[in-house]
């Protein structure tokens, strides 16, 4: 697949089979979160894969979506390592290339994937639970993969066209003169 393919058509998959993703599967994924961005290269994440167990059940009760999260068979806990953290915003960043870096590979390989926020409110009760006691790691996201349920491809979401995103273009004449916005990556129009 191309890569601007694989950016276009990813979606958060919520709909998982039981069927368990490999070892290997998961540790390339994380891989691909490291090589992410970062404000001087801090790298400032760290990961908690959770599979079937009690603990994963415990996690999903916390949150709203309890019942599409019992389904997913894996999670990955996104942290901040607030001890490599320089500046939270750049920080947060970073923890968002990272994530994005899973979605992307993810779906590069037909696992379905879904970036939970919601359940980050719950993170000192999810801390407990798998007994991270450290105060530094804070938890961003959780991260639910798994083989989709329904391999029907799924449906374009609806985006902003990419005039719409651009809200200032600052060239020169001879450039604006000569270059006008390219659509044709983005099928914006
Ligand atoms: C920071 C962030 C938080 C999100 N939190 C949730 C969430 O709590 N629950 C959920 O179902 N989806 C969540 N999503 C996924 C978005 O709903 C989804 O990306 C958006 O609707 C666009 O759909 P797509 O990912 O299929 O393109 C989150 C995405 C981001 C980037």
């Amino acid at each position: 697949m191309e890569l601007f393919d694989i950016i276009k058509n990813r979606r958060s998959i919520r709909a998982y089979s039981s069927l368990l993703i490999e070892k290997d599967v998961i540790l390339n994924l994380i891989n691909a979160a490291g090589y992410a961005p970062s404000g001087k290269n801090l790298q400032p994440w760290r990961f908690v894969i959770v599979g079937n167990s009690k603990e994963k059940e415990q996690i999903a009760e916390l949150s709203k979506y309890v019942s599409w999260l019992k389904q997913a068979p894996h999670y990955i806990l996104v942290f901040l390592d607030n001890h490599l953290s320089y500046d939270r915003t750049k920080d947060i960043q970073a923890i968002g290339a990272c994530i994005q870096n899973i979605l992307l590979l993810a779906h590069a390989q037909n696992i379905g994937a879904c970036w939970v926020g919601e359940i980050i409110e719950q993170g000192e009760k999810i801390k407990r639970l798998i007994n991270v006691n450290e105060d530094y790691f804070e938890l961003m996201a959780l991260i639910t993969i798994g083989h989709m349920k329904n391999m029907e491809i799924q449906q374009p979401i609806m985006r902003r066209v990419v005039d719409d995103n651009i809200l200032l273009w600052i060239a020169d004449e001879e450039f604006s003169e000569n270059h006008s916005i390219s659509t044709t990556l983005g099928d914006s129009k």
